[in-house]
């Protein structure tokens, strides 16, 4: 015996109610790619150091791997997929195609949803603003640049509209 422990687990992920029978040691990242083939959350590190696992719950961006499934009951989670389906960081994600901020996209899901958290802050925030509220995502590829970019002409863009 493993003494894992089994526990119900009900909650909103991406608008729609789920109700799971899990370990209760599950990790909200492991729970999303691997129960609900969310396979968009990305595991990395699984240290809560490279931000890859990003996601939010209730509102707040948090490290998937760092957090227990359970902590979610009766919460609700938004994905990188749900995120890109409610049209809310389309401007965000063309950004990102157009400046090349991406290469091997494994670092994308999280740098986008952090980004936005900064974004929905409004204004337009410096570069440095940016560089430190991404500080936390790692890109191996990248070199930082075009993402910085790619977040400033989404807010440079957004304030113009406001
Ligand atoms: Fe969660 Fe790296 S996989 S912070
Ligand atoms: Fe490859 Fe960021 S694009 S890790």
């Amino acid at each position: 015996m493993s003494g894992a422990r089994s526990i119900d687990l009900t909650c909103t992920v991406n608008g729609e109610t789920v109700s799971e029978t899990i370990d209760a040691r599950t990790s909200v990242a492991d729970f999303l790619r691997d129960r609900l083939g969310l396979s968009g959350t990305r595991t990395g590190c699984e240290h809560g150091v490279c931000g890859t696992c990003t996601v939010r719950v209730d509102g707040q961006i948090v490290r998937g791997c760092l957090m227990l499934a359970v902590q979610c009951e009766g919460g609700t989670i938004e994905t990188i997929e749900g995120v890109s389906d409610t049209g809310e960081i389309a401007d965000l994600q063309e950004n990102f195609r157009n400046r090349n901020a991406l290469q091997c996209g494994f670092c994308t899901p999280g740098m986008l949803l952090t980004a936005q958290e900064l974004l929905a802050k409004g204004g337009v925030p410096s570069r440095d603003d940016i560089r430190e509220h991404l500080s936390g995502n790692y890109c191996r590829c990248t070199g930082y640049h075009a993402i910085v970019d790619a977040v400033e002409a989404t807010a440079q863009a957004r304030a113009t509209k406001r």
